[in-house]
C-alpha cells in the first residue's frame, strides 16, 4: 500500500526535509562527544531525584500516576512562577503552560502561529531543532545574521524595512536565543535587546525568546527580553533540561494569555503528572538559587578548560569568541569544510557538530563548527581539542 498517498500536502512537504536528528551521526561508545549539548553527568542530580520520587510516592501514593490529582503538578507551576520572578518576569496563572521540554514549547508556538503562508525569522545560525520544527510548518524562513554580540539588530531592521517596501509580509515571530546562544555562545547586549523590542513594536511581530541557557551565566546575568517587555510582544520559552535533568522533560511557555490558551488547546498529550510532580518534589527539597550558583561555577571551570585547550592546540587560522555562559563555543575555521572534517574526527574518536546544520542555507555554515564544553570530563575535553587541533594542522 502507498501510505505516502494518505498524507495531506503539508505533511508530504514536511517529510521532504532532512530527517530529524540527521546532524548527529552514530557515535561509537568511546567517542569524545564534544558534540553533545547535554548537562555534565555528575551535575544531574540523580540521587536527589531518587529521594524526590520516594517521597512523592510515600506521600501521594497513586496520585501522580493518574491523569489528574497530584497537588504537586500545580505546585510546580507556582515554583516556576516564583523562579521567573527571580529573573524579573512576573506572570499570572493563565500566562503559563508547562510543556514537555522547551522543544514542545517551540513546537506548540509554531503550530498555533505558522502555516505555509506565514513567515518566521530566525538567527543565522540558530538551534537546529528549532529549524527542524519550523520547517514542519513553513518554508518561509528569513535568516538574520549574527556577530560576536548575537543577533545583528541593525541588519534585522534593514531586512524588515526592505520587506515592507516590497510589500512582503512581516514575520509572525522572530525566534531568538539572546542569552548564551546555541550554537554560538553569544549574548545579546542590552542596547540590542531594547532595539529588538522596539523593532517588534514598529514592524508588528512577536519575539519568541528561548532562554534554555539563561540561568547559566559565568559573569553578569543578562536580563531576559521578557522582563523588559511592556507590550506583550515576547513569548518566553523556558526549560529545566540544562539546570536539572533533560529526561524529566520539563519546559514551559510564558506569554500572553490568548497565545498560551491556543497552545494548551493543541497540547493533546495532557500533563505529565509523574515527571512534573517529581520535578516539584525535587525543587521543594533543594535550594535552587544555590544549585544554579554551583552550576555556574562548574560550567565556568569547564569553559575555562576548553578555552585553554583551544588556545594551546588550535592553529592560528581558527578563531572563536569566549562564551559568557551556557554550554557552547563556536569555531570559525576558514577554508575547511567542517562536515568533511567531522568524518576524519570521528575516525580519531572525537565528535562535534558541523556548522551547516544550524543554517537555513547549509553552505553558510560550512566553515564553522560547534563544540560543547558541558558534557565530557575535562581531561577528555582537552584530549578531544588536541586531536582536532592535530587534524587541522
Ligand atoms: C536553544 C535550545 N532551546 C531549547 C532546547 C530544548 O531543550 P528541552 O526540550 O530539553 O527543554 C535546547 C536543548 O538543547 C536548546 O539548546
Amino acid at each position: 500500500m502507498n501510505y505516502e498517498s494518505l498524507f495531506p500536502t503539508n505533511v508530504k512537504v514536511a517529510l521532504m526535509n532532512d530527517p530529524p536528528g540527521a546532524w548527529m551521526p552514530q557515535l561509537p561508545e568511546s567517542c569524545i562527544r564534544l558534540s553533545a549539548g547535554y548537562p555534565a553527568p555528575e551535575l544531574v542530580p540523580s540521587e536527589q531525584v531518587r529521594s524526590a520520587v520516594n517521597r512523592l510516592i510515600h506521600q501521594e501514593r497513586d496520585l501522580p500516576l493518574h491523569y489528574l490529582g497530584s497537588p504537586r503538578v500545580d505546585f510546580l507551576r507556582a515554583q516556576l512562577q516564583e523562579r521567573l520572578k527571580h529573573r524579573g518576569i512576573d506572570i499570572r496563572e493563565h500566562e503559563l503552560l508547562v510543556t514537555s521540554g522547551g522543544c514542545q514549547a517551540i513546537d506548540l508556538i509554531a503550530k498555533v502561529l505558522l502555516d505555509d503562508a506565514c513567515v518566521v525569522a530566525v538567527e543565522a545560525p540558530t538551534y537546529m531543532e528549532a529549524l527542524e520544527i519550523f520547517r514542519n510548518y513553513t518554508h518561509q524562513i528569513v535568516s538574520v545574521p549574527m556577530d560576536e554580540w548575537g543577533l545583528q539588530t541593525d541588519v534585522l531592521e534593514t531586512v524588515l524595512t526592505k520587506r515592507t517596501d516590497a510589500g512582503l509580509p512581516m514575520p509572525r515571530f522572530l525566534y531568538t536565543i539572546p542569552s548564551f546562544h546555541n550554537p554560538t555562545g553569544t549574548t545579546l547586549p542590552l542596547e540590542r535587546r531594547l532595539k529588538l523590542l522596539k523593532l517588534a513594536e514598529a514592524f508588528d511581530f512577536l519575539i519568541v525568546e528561548d532562554d534554555a541557557y539563561g540561568e547559566l551565566s559565568f559573569a553578569n546575568a543578562p536580563v531576559p527580553l521578557k522582563a523588559m517587555d511592556r507590550s506583550g510582544r515576547v513569548v518566553y520559552v523556558g526549560s529545566l533540561s540544562k539546570v536539572v535533568a533533560p529526561g524529566l522533560r520539563v519546559g514551559w511557555i510564558a506569554g500572553p494569555q490568548t497565545l498560551v490558551h491556543a497552545c494548551s488547546w493543541f497540547k493533546k498529550d495532557l500533563d505529565h503528572p509523574f515527571a512534573q510532580a517529581t520535578m516539584a518534589a525535587y525543587l521543594q527539597d533543594v535550594d535552587f538559587t544555590k544549585r544554579v550558583e554551583a552550576l555556574r561555577v562548574a560550567y565556568r571551570k569547564r569553559r575555562d578548560t576548553m578555552m585553554r585547550a583551544l588556545d594551546t592546540y588550535m592553529p592560528a587560522f581558527a578563531s572563536w569568541h569566549v562564551p559568557e555562559g551556557g554550554f557552547f563555543v563556536w569555531l570559525h575555521i576558514p577554508e575547511i569544510d567542517t562536515t568533511k572534517l567531522l568524518y576524519k574526527a570521528l575516525d580519531r574518536g572525537v565528535s562535534f557538530v558541523p556548522g551547516q546544520y544550524f543554517f537555513v542555507n547549509p553552505a553558510d555554515g560550512r566553515h564553522f563548527l560547534r563544540l560543547s564544553f558541558s558534557y565530557v570530563d575535562e581531561e577528555q575535553m582537552v584530549k578531544g581539542v588536541q586531536t582536532l587541533g592535530q587534524l587541522l594542522t
